[in-house]
């Protein structure tokens, strides 16, 4: 399987598609993630709160793929953002997994009313030299939150891990990662399998293209500069959702989407000026 690879503002290179492991837990999610692997996903996305750095680095080790041939993303979590107890974490994070190291580290949330995430910042910017992670970004975090941190630190993040999907399609902030070089992640790219895989007019784009509604929507993302990280514990639906290099969507066939967004087409209304997560 041929994926596409991108470099990001630090030079690591990594791939343009994902794979999403929320709620993968235990040996059922050893079992989705080893899978996901086998079929050709290299980068993986968990969180200290998902509860499963444990179940990927499980999956890690029964995997055929070298560890240095996957890239390996987890998050900070917002009760540990302050200094001495974000660098802890990571520590715990990297145990968990039983890694010695993370490709990427991510802020989960910026949770701006704590007012604590230029220190967080300031941990993975240490544990990056420290050789605990290769690569720091963010999840979440508004350009008000990246502009502080480059005032702050000087470092801008290499990636944000946003909410995006056509109902919601993020052209404001996608801009602004463009003009200053951090990259786009899609986080629920496919809508969390909500009725955003049942919309007719993706439907008929698919039709036309003899391809599915996920497979539309995640080709959509890669068009638009986003890497994606799609979910899926079946695995026909894991390689259907990388099965995406084969075709490509016009430029009136990407506006068609992207004009499906919807004001607040979040699906949770998890609004990052105003929503924390701990
Ligand atoms: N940074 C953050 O704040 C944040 C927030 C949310 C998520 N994330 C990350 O983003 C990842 C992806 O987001 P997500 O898990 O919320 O949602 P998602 O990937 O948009 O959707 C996952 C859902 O879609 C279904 N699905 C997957 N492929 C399908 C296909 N080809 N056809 C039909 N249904 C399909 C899955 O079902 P099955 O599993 O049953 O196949 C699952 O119910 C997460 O797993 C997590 O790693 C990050």
């Amino acid at each position: 399987m041929h994926i596409p690879v991108t470099t990001l503002n630090d030079g690591l290179t990594v791939p343009e598609i994902g794979f999403g492991t929320y709620k993968l837990n235990g040996n059922v999610g050893v079992n989705a993630i080893t899978s996901a692997i086998d079929i050709g996903y290299r980068l993986i996305d968990t969180a200290y709160n998902y509860e499963n750095e444990g179940t990927v680095g499980e999956a890690i080790r029964r995997s055929t793929t070298p560890r240095e041939q996957l890239l390996i993303t987890s998050k900070l979590p917002g009760r540990y953002q302050p200094y001495d107890k974000a660098v802890i974490a990571i520590q715990e994070s990297l145990y968990r997994a039983n890694l010695d190291y993370y490709d990427l580290y991510l802020i989960h949330w910026p949770n701006p009313q704590q007012d604590i995430y230029v220190e967080a910042w300031q941990a993975l910017i240490d544990a990056k030299k420290w050789g605990l992670i290769r690569s720091i970004g963010v999840c979440n975090f508004l350009p008000e939150h990246l502009e502080r941190l480059d005032k702050e630190t000087g470092v801008l993040p290499s990636m944000n891990q946003i909410e995006l999907h056509p109902f919601f399609n993020q052209e404001a902030l996608r801009k602004w990662h463009e003009e200053h070089n951090v990259k786009t992640e899609s986080w629920s790219p496919l809508g969390r399998a909500s009725a955003v895989l049942q919309n007719d007019t993706i439907g008929e784009i698919a039709d036309q293209h003899q391809k599915t509604i996920s497979q539309v929507i995640l080709r959509w993302h890669y068009q638009l500069g986003a890497i994606s990280i799609p979910k899926s514990s079946t695995p026909s639906r894991q390689l259907e959702n990388i099965s995406i290099f084969d075709f490509s969507l016009s430029e009136s066939e990407m506006t068609t989407i992207s004009k499906l967004t919807l004001p607040d087409g979040r699906l949770k209304g998890q609004d990052p000026a105003i929503y924390e997560e701990f």
